[in-house]
């Protein structure tokens, strides 16, 4: 069985070179009889390959994916065989390291349509196989044309808008998936997977590879590689610690029902139903006194001890600087309490 398929449009340079690519109906796990009809029009010989397909091959491709089924997807090959854009035919049979940008978008797609999960799939090597881009209101433009485009706009009396200048577009623009509100799309980059029920305030951010399972209010950072659990909330402007610079390479997640409060951060991963009071940073090397329910001190251990483990609160003592833990006893009740209005 092979890995993944999907029909995309993109963007080309004028070199030819794949930009970015559009895959409305990503592919997981796809029948053989998609890698089969694409084998005998595309010339397709097996391994991860994308082809640029005319529109000749895809009424063609379109015919044979009915006849075999498939409709939802000859239905795109048929209007992609319109196309006033390039088009490109991704097979992939295997998840391996990514050896063009029509494959890196197509794992990303994979991902923000929830149909694989952050970490789920091999992602290693793909900032070079995405070209940094002007996004623009009249989609991605290669910066060595950027200028000229600018130029033309304005000769034509229109404006160029360029949004961003990045490896990745933001996730709105390639897909919405059901049930989630994002109050400034930006923040939210393609390779996100924002789980079902889910806010992102404006101070919010989602990362490629990272994102929240369900029910969330996301006001702070989650970093590359970062999981955030059912029903827990980060707080305005808080931190999550990614594992792409800074030399850290524990894995961070946050479980399920846990609150980060407002400008706190956490370098551990946090266990179910924990707190972090706000302002407070636990980075894994933080000493935190244990405290009993009576406050009295137990330990004094690294936080990275702590990591995981459920049902704690996190505090910095407000009179002698120590941080603390204690058992959490109110993260349900809060967590009840903010998302009553999600
Ligand atoms: C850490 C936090 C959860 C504690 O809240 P809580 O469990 O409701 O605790 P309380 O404020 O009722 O305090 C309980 C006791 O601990 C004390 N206490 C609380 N924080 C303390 C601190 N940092 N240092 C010393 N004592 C503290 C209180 O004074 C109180 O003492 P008392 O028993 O003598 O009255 C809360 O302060 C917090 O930071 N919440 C995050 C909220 C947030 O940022 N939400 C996101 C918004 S965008």
């Amino acid at each position: 069985m092979s890995f993944a398929f999907g029909i995309g449009i993109g963007t080309q340079n004028k070199q030819g070179e794949w930009l970015e690519v559009y895959y409305q109906q990503p592919v997981l796990k796809p029948e053989a009889s998609l890698a089969e009809a694409a084998r005998n029009i595309l010339d397709y010989k097996g391994g991860n390959q994308a082809f640029q397909a005319t529109a000749a091959q895809l009424s063609e491709l379109s015919a044979a994916l009915a006849e075999s089924g498939q409709n939802d997807q000859a239905g795109l090959a048929k209007q992609a065989a319109g196309s006033h854009r390039p088009v490109v035919v991704t097979l992939l049979e295997t998840d391996d390291t990514a050896s063009s940008t029509p494959e890196v978008y197509l794992k990303l797609h994979l991902i923000s349509h929830r149909l694989a999960k952050p970490h789920g799939l091999k992602l290693d090597g793909i900032f070079g196989q995405l070209p940094n881009l002007a996004w623009t209101n009249e989609g991605a433009v290669d910066l060595n044309e950027l200028p000229g485009r600018q130029l033309q706009a304005r000769l034509e009396g229109r404006i160029l808008e360029v949004k961003s200048v990045d490896k990745f577009p933001q996730m709105t623009d390639y897909v919405v998936p059901k049930g989630v509100r994002i109050a400034d799309t930006a923040r939210v980059r393609l390779g996100a997977y924002v789980g079902e029920g889910t806010t992102v305030m404006h101070e919010g951010f989602i990362n490629f590879n990272a994102g929240t399972e369900g029910t969330s209010m996301i006001e702070g950072r989650i970093s590359a590689g970062v999981m955030v659990g059912q029903g827990s909330d980060l707080g305005g402007g808080c931190s999550t610690m990614g594992t792409l610079s800074g030399g850290g390479n524990i894995i961070i997640s946050v479980g399920e029902n846990c609150l980060i409060g407002a400008n706190s951060g956490i370098g551990i991963p946090l266990g179910d139903r924990s707190t972090v009071e706000a302002g407070l940073y636990i980075t894994a090397g933080t000493k935190v006194a244990l405290l009993d329910d009576k406050n009295v001190l137990v330990e004094i251990v690294k936080a990275r001890d702590l990591a995981s483990k459920p049902d704690l609160l996190f505090r910095r003592n407000s009179q002698t600087g120590a941080v603390e833990c204690k058992t959490n006893r109110t993260a349900v009740e809060l967590n009840e309490q903010l998302h009553a209005n999600n």
